[in-house]
């Protein structure tokens, strides 16, 4: 029997989602194969033992249930076979994380630390899509000096400009004239010094789970995304009920291999180890795929994309963590 660490929250406005991708893992784990542990992290980067009723991760009260501090971290986390980190966002998605337990030598599932790092900076993504020759929408970014007028120079409306790292859309806004673009510009301010500022496209949006499996690369057919309001913002991700998703989506095979082909490369581009999604909008005027983003700790709730997706490729939530854990 192997013991895992589940290790959740963290210091980020991702914290609520984590809760419940870690409430799915322990719920649906392989229990003959795997003994785990949670862990969660809190807003003061402190770390705790949680062992209480998996309902407090789905209301985000776990800190009210039965926990205990851990003191020695590094010690601590030296008793696990296999470390399971299911923090969405900073400090636990941009390789901070990943970092520590490369030092300690210990086996994590996902991402290493730097294609964390450079996962979780939209500038850097950028760069090396550029470099790996991926379509992108004409992009800008926002340094301290940079004027309105400079910007208004070089990008044409309408933008959208989002915090160069974040996630679940907080921060992210559309602007369509000078008034719009400064106040979307403070708005992604109060989240990131960077700021990133993208010529807004009308596409579809279809993400791509990949999932190393068996030696290989497996990337899923693509699922599609039906925001309930203009932009997938956080209302429509987490709230509105009128936003669903189609897996699988009708795309011809050309579109579908483009993405796979896309997905596969960013996936080696970046030195990603494990399972990641992988997000692009698709022009049909042009019939152009564009990359958008990469989430190398996507949203892992039995009913989040990324589970569904490999679902859709015959691999069960049960089956997809097993694979995880031993890819670690
Ligand atoms: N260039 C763009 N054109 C149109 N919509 C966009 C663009 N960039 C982002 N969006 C919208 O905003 C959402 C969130 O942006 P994204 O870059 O994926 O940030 P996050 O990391 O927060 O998910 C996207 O799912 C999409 O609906
Ligand atoms: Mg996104």
């Amino acid at each position: 029997m192997k013991k895992v660490l589940v290790i959740f929250g963290g210091n980020s406005f991702e914290h609520y989602v984590s809760c419940k991708s870690a409430k799915s893992i322990i719920e649906n784990i392989d229990k003959k194969l795997f003994e785990c542990t949670l862990v969660g992290i809190d807003f003061d980067n402190k770390w705790y033992q949680f062992k209480d009723d998996l309902d407090h991760l789905e209301k985000g009260t776990w800190k009210q249930g039965n926990t205990l501090e851990i003191e020695h971290i590094t010690n601590y986390l030296k008793r696990f076979d296999v470390i399971f980190p299911i923090i969405h966002g900073a400090n636990g998605e941009d390789g901070k994380l990943q970092g520590l337990l490369e030092l300690l030598q210990l086996r994590f599932v996902g991402g290493k630390t730097l294609g964390s790092a450079i996962g979780m900076d939209k500038e850097m993504s950028k760069i090396v899509f550029e470099h790996l020759g991926i379509p992108q929408v004409p992009y800008l970014v926002v340094e301290e000096e940079s004027s309105i007028p400079e910007i208004i120079s070089r990008i044409d409306f309408p933008v959208i400009v989002k915090p160069a790292n974040g996630g679940s859309s907080v921060g992210i806004s559309k602007a369509n004239d000078k008034k719009q673009l400064k106040k979307a510009i403070k708005e992604a301010k109060k989240y990131d010094k960077k700021i990133i500022i993208e010529k807004y496209i009308k596409a579809r949006e279809l993400e791509c789970a990949v999932l190393e499996f068996d030696n290989k690369l497996l990337c899923s057919y693509p699922g599609e995304i039906k925001s309930a309001n203009e932009l997938y913002d956080y209302d429509a991700k987490y709230k509105n009920e009128k936003s669903y998703t189609i897996i699988p989506t009708d795309l011809s095979e050309t579109v579908t291999k483009t993405i796979q082909n896309y997905a596969s490369r960013i996936f080696k581009g970046l030195n990603i180890n494990g399972y990641s999604r992988i997000d692009f909008f698709y022009d049909e005027v042009s019939e152009t795929v564009y990359i958008n983003e990469i989430n190398t700790i996507p949203g892992f709730t039995s009913i989040s994309m990324y589970p569904k997706l490999m679902e859709n490729e015959g691999i069960s939530y049960q089956e997809l963590l097993t694979i995880l854990i031993s890819n670690a």
